[in-house]
């Protein structure tokens, strides 16, 4: 690798988008009809050494990002550099010499290992795909001395077994040792544990902080667990829905965590406490919403326990509000008079269009707007009567971009109104 001050991972607005087709059409012609935003618009850098852990619940782009640093997926817009090098559009030519200095460490060791390759042959590979072996025994040798490295020992017991006859941790310190055997310089480990038994979790954990100490490796570790990324990293991002919202150093972080998505993720640590077991994980309410059309404004709103006026209410937050004021019954036989059948109501980012009810729906949702009943209300910028129809306006929803505060970058409107323009 070349620049010796640069990161090694450098990212800015970085983009990885997967077209959704469906329909008749766009299985026939293969056209998208829309997008999947996996990762959609990171800025990161990973500096030499360091440990950066990538969190975020499932689904949030943490697979993604992962996948986008080693190009096994290409991006869709944004610059990634690696070592000062761009290589965001280079051709799998020019990503060859690259791929032995980047290596991925996957989830589970059983799919990572072909079942039908001796534990030699599977550790050696690598070596013989850039070209890094003299010979068969050459790379049985050097097989062998990366297996004793991750406490495969001694490793001429293993090197003709097959992955079945090991244990799960020792497939996994297998995945390991082959990853580690062109001597890359960073390693992205993509749930390395997750897998495996409670038991031999924190010894592979240590082993992995033993080999970066030893051969100075540079780890993004990716993990839904920040009990984990507490353990072992020296920075963290904090991912929602293809987003960075927060990123910092991790003693920061879990010292004073500042987006109210982080400190969510927080609370649901299970803790130690043997009377607190089985306690209710305290995320945040609802599901994460669809990836193909995320919430306007900032994407965690309509999950947000600190929501606010600003942060992008939408005509389909209206409507999912009613929908759960009328979980009572008596204010669903009184207020859907007046409202008519929610299906009806016809939603965009803007607005909600109800096509009937005329002024008395409007003097309701007045009422509504001036208790005010839900912070999404404080959002409203007006409500129109169009003969039977009632159409209710939102105001502005920027988009949160990461701004500084204390020692960390957080994207949230409770720290300023810093706009990333592209809501
Ligand atoms: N190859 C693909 N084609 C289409 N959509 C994809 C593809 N890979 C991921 N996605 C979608 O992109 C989003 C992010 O997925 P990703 O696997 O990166 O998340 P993750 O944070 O790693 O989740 P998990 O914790 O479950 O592993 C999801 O909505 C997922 O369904
Ligand atoms: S901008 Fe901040 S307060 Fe507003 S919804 Fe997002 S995380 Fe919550
Ligand atoms: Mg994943």
């Amino acid at each position: 690798m070349s620049a010796p001050d640069a990161p090694i991972v450098r990212m800015r607005g970085l983009r990885t988008w997967f077209p959704i087709r469906s329909g008749f059409l766009g299985s026939l012609v293969g056209a998208a009809s829309g997008w999947i935003r996996a990762v959609d618009g990171v800025d990161l850098d990973v500096e030499p050494g360091e440990t950066f852990g990538v969190v975020g619940e499932s689904g949030s782009g943490k697979t993604t990002l992962g996948r986008s640093i080693l190009r096994l997926v290409e991006p869709t817009d944004g610059v990634l550099e690696i070592d000062g090098r761009d290589i965001t559009h280079v051709g799998e030519g020019e990503l060859r010499p690259l791929r032995r200095q980047m290596q991925l460490v996957f989830q589970d060791p059983n799919a990572a290992l072909n079942p039908a390759m001796t534990i030699a042959d599977a550790v050696a590979h690598p070596l013989k795909i850039h070209g890094m072996s003299t010979s068969r025994a050459d790379g049985r040798r050097q097989a062998a001395e990366m297996l004793e490295r991750v406490g495969i020992s001694p490793a001429s017991a293993f090197l003709d077994r097959y992955p079945e006859d090991l244990s799960g941790g020792q497939k996994q310190r297998v995945v390991i040792a082959r990853a580690l055997i062109t001597r890359p310089q960073l390693v992205v480990a993509d749930e390395p544990v997750a897998m495996l038994d409670m038991s031999v979790r924190a010894k592979i954990l240590e082993l992995m902080l033993d080999l970066q100490r030893e051969l100075g490796l540079t780890y993004v570790f990716i993990t839904h667990d920040l009990a984990t990324a507490r353990f072992l990293c020296d920075r963290i991002a904090i991912m929602y829905m293809g987003k960075v919202v927060e990123i910092g150093p991790s003693a920061e972080i879990f010292a004073e965590p500042r987006h109210p998505y982080t400190r969510a993720l927080l609370q649901a640590i299970p803790r130690p406490d043997p009377s607190r077991r089985g306690r209710e994980k305290n995320l945040p309410k609802g599901e994460v919403p669809d990836a193909g059309a995320p919430p306007r404004g900032c994407r965690f709103h309509p999950r947000c326990p600190s929501h606010f006026a600003p942060c992008g209410w939408e005509g389909r937050d209206l409507v999912e509000y009613l929908e759960e004021r009328w979980t009572d019954p008596a204010r669903f036989e009184a207020e859907s008079a007046i409202v008519g059948p929610i299906d009806a109501v016809v939603t965009s980012p803007t607005e909600a269009v109800f096509p009937r009810g005329g002024a008395a729906l409007a003097e309701w949702l007045e009422a509504l707007r001036s208790e005010p009943a839900d912070p999404l209300f404080e959002a409203v910028e007006g409500i129109d009567v169009r003969g039977p129809r009632v159409v209710v306006r939102f105001g502005d929803g920027p988009e949160p971009a990461l701004q500084d505060v204390g020692g960390c970058r957080v994207a949230c409107h409770l720290y300023g109104l810093a706009e990333t323009g592209a809501s």
